[in-house]
């Protein structure tokens, strides 16, 4: 039964990119504002959000690509920028790991599957015999075990690379997996089965997902918690149940509407459509000054006026 006490807590998060100046004139983009959300261990929580709505800067946040400019990430309770031991840093870098949207971005192109695992293995799990621990490994992303290891990533399909990822977070004994728009690299085909394998990573090995996706439908595939993002800031979150079967905020309404290309609603000619695209570009030029809980853990932003965007 997993636990209600989260693996990972952002605490409203912010962070602002200083943007070059352009004709001498500075200026910034507040690509996350004020964000707080929890993962639930062996839970999945799905990102959800049109492009430039700071899903991939929120990611990134947590495995620390970016510093936030303000706000707290606790790993089970504890601050991470407090982490000072080197012992620490190592396994927090190590329990939280990524998979990227293009799968060859993180496979080094000179080596074989084999190579890449039984690094990771080593370092990782070094008390386990490599070539059994390789096997189970790749049996449990649904990779041949005899065929796959002397391969190299331009060897695999789109498919099979984003497994060997998460076959890397395996070796590494990960415990939540940040996948920043894992399937939308991949062939429509073989999309719902590397969905299937994080369901299955999630409920066979405990992991805890951040699933980042434009695809609000495949958040009730896999998630039970959603959050939805616009302009940097939360607007919806809850259960998925609620958030994606029963949505409340305006945007949220759009997005679910629109599947999963929401930029082609947001043009709509469609008389609701308009309405709701009305609600959203007034919500543009405001702030989520707080969030309201309409029913038990689901929150909807009440928004106010933003003096400068
Ligand atoms: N390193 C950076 N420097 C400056 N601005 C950035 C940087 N990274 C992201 N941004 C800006 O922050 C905002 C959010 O970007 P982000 O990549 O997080 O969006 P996203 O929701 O992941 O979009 P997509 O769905 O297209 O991947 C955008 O306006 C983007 O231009
Ligand atoms: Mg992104």
């Amino acid at each position: 039964m997993p636990s209600d006490t989260p693996i990972l807590s952002l605490e409203n998060l912010s962070k602002t990119f200083a943007v070059r100046p352009v004709f001498g004139r500075a200026s910034a983009v507040n690509a996350l504002r004020n964000v707080s959300l929890d993962l639930l261990p062996g839970r999945a929580l799905a990102l959800v959000g049109e492009s430039g709505s700071g899903k991939s800067t929120f990611g990134k946040m947590i495995v620390g690509v970016h510093a936030p400019t303000s706000g707290r990430i606790l790993f089970e309770g504890n601050d991470i920028s407090g982490m000072t031991a080197k012992a620490d840093q190592k396994r927090y870098r190590q329990a939280v790991q990524m998979v990227f949207q293009d799968p060859f971005s993180s496979l080094n192109p000179a080596h074989t599957i084999r190579h890449h695992l039984l690094r990771a293995l080593a370092l990782h799990q070094p008390e386990a015999d490599p070539d059994t621990a390789l096997q189970a490994i790749l049996k449990d992303v649904e990779l041949d075990p005899a065929s796959t290891p002397g391969k190299f990533p331009h060897e695999l399909s789109g498919g099979q690379r984003q497994r060997v990822n998460f076959a890397r977070a395996l070796a590494v004994k990960a415990r939540m997996i940040v996948a920043d728009e894992p399937t939308s690299m991949l062939d429509v085909s073989i999309r719902k089965s590397v969905l299937g394998l994080m369901q299955r990573l999630k409920s066979e090995h405990g992991l805890s997902i951040l699933y980042i996706t434009h695809d609000i439908a495949t958040a009730e595939y896999l998630a039970e918690d959603t959050a939805v993002m616009f302009r940097g800031q939360v607007v919806e979150k809850g259960p998925t149940s609620q958030v994606v079967g029963n949505p409340q905020h305006g945007y949220t309404k759009l997005l679910r509407a629109a599947g999963p290309n929401p930029e082609v609603r947001l043009t709509g000619s469609d008389a609701g459509f308009a309405a709701q695209a009305k609600l959203v570009r007034e919500a543009s030029t405001q702030v989520v000054s707080a969030l309201c809980e309409i029913n038990p853990g689901h929150f909807i932003a009440e928004h106010t006026e933003m003096a400068h965007v």
